[in-house]
């Protein structure tokens, strides 16, 4: 189907010009059936031609970032989502997140997904070590679940996964270290309640190899992520939280390279020395402590 011309309020025609561009343009989306699509499209019109007006953009800028996107979808596969890196360099995974859990509200403040969550985590018992080769600092983590109203979530699930001592995941180091090292999908007890034992995570670089190392490293940013442990919380009748908590102290918690830091998230993984608490949950002391409320919307 061929658009109509693009005319004015009079019927004369419009041909594109510098001054008219989106006019013209937004314009040959009007008969667009969705009108969602066509508010989305008509305001990225909009937007993108003041922006190539703002800054004067050459024919030789836009080619190159038409090569820079064109590297970016080449380096995606089924492992590697490359524009959903650049999302999140550019802010843009944060400000959608934050954007659609606007109205959270009293429950926990959610942040990216990232990369990682690529493999199933392996079904774990409740205070199980989800460490499995030596090294780092032991630690446990304590949890619940709870709504919006703080009533616990008895049942609900919770899919756990971090990097390791030198932050590296396991899909990372595949050869040195088993599949599901580091993460773990536990239900939570009839208070809502989950704990498990683990090690500190380190800071790392996100995927820097690719089309988004590049534009880091032409504009001095670093790649680091400050030390987090990420969650996905679910139970019945709520919608999925999908978190971290960052470990208090970590380098880079004021430049994450993805921008995911949120004051609320940051938790104290307390050195701690009680020999009780240590006894009950198999670990030796002194032993780090980091305890996590994951509060969910009500749908
Ligand atoms: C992550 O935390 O796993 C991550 C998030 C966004 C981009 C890269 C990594
Ligand atoms: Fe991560």
């Amino acid at each position: 189907m061929s658009s109509a011309p693009s005319t004015d309020d009079t019927d004369v025609v419009v041909l594109f010009s510098e001054e008219r561009s989106e006019e013209v343009v937004t314009r040959s989306f009007a008969q667009t059936p969705d009108p969602r699509l066509r508010q989305i499209l008509e305001s990225l019109v909009r937007h993108l031609h003041a922006f190539a007006k703002d800054v004067d953009l050459t024919q030789t800028e836009l080619d190159a970032a038409i090569g820079f996107l064109t590297r970016t979808g080449q380096k995606c596969d089924d492992v590697r989502q490359e524009f959903v890196l650049l999302s999140d360099v550019l802010g843009m995974s944060m400000l959608v997140d934050t954007i659609t859990n606007r109205a959270a509200g009293i429950a926990t403040e959610s942040t990216v997904l990232g990369p990682f969550h690529m493999v199933d985590s392996p079904a774990r018992e409740l205070g199980e070590d989800i460490a499995g080769v030596p090294g780092g600092e032991q630690t446990l983590v304590t949890g619940r679940v709870l709504s919006a109203d703080g009533s616990p979530l008895p049942g609900a699930l919770v899919d756990v996964w971090q990097a390791d001592e030198k932050g590296f995941y396991d899909v990372q180091v595949p050869d040195s270290v088993p599949q599901g090292n580091l993460r773990g999908l536990f239900t939570c007890d009839e208070q809502g309640r989950f704990w498990f034992r683990t090690i500190v995570p380190a800071p790392y670089p996100i995927p820097d190899d690719g089309p988004v190392g590049q534009l880091l490293g032409a504009t001095n940013r670093h790649p680091y992520r400050p030390a987090h442990i990420h969650f996905i919380a679910g139970a019945a009748g709520h919608a999925p939280l999908t978190t971290h908590i960052f470990v208090a102290g970590s380098p880079y918690l004021d430049s994450d390279a993805v921008f995911g830091v949120k004051e609320s998230l940051i938790a104290d993984f307390a050195v701690v020395d009680d020999a009780g608490l240590a006894a009950e949950h198999a670990v030796a002391v002194p032993f780090r402590h980091a305890h996590v409320e994951l509060r969910l919307r009500s749908t």
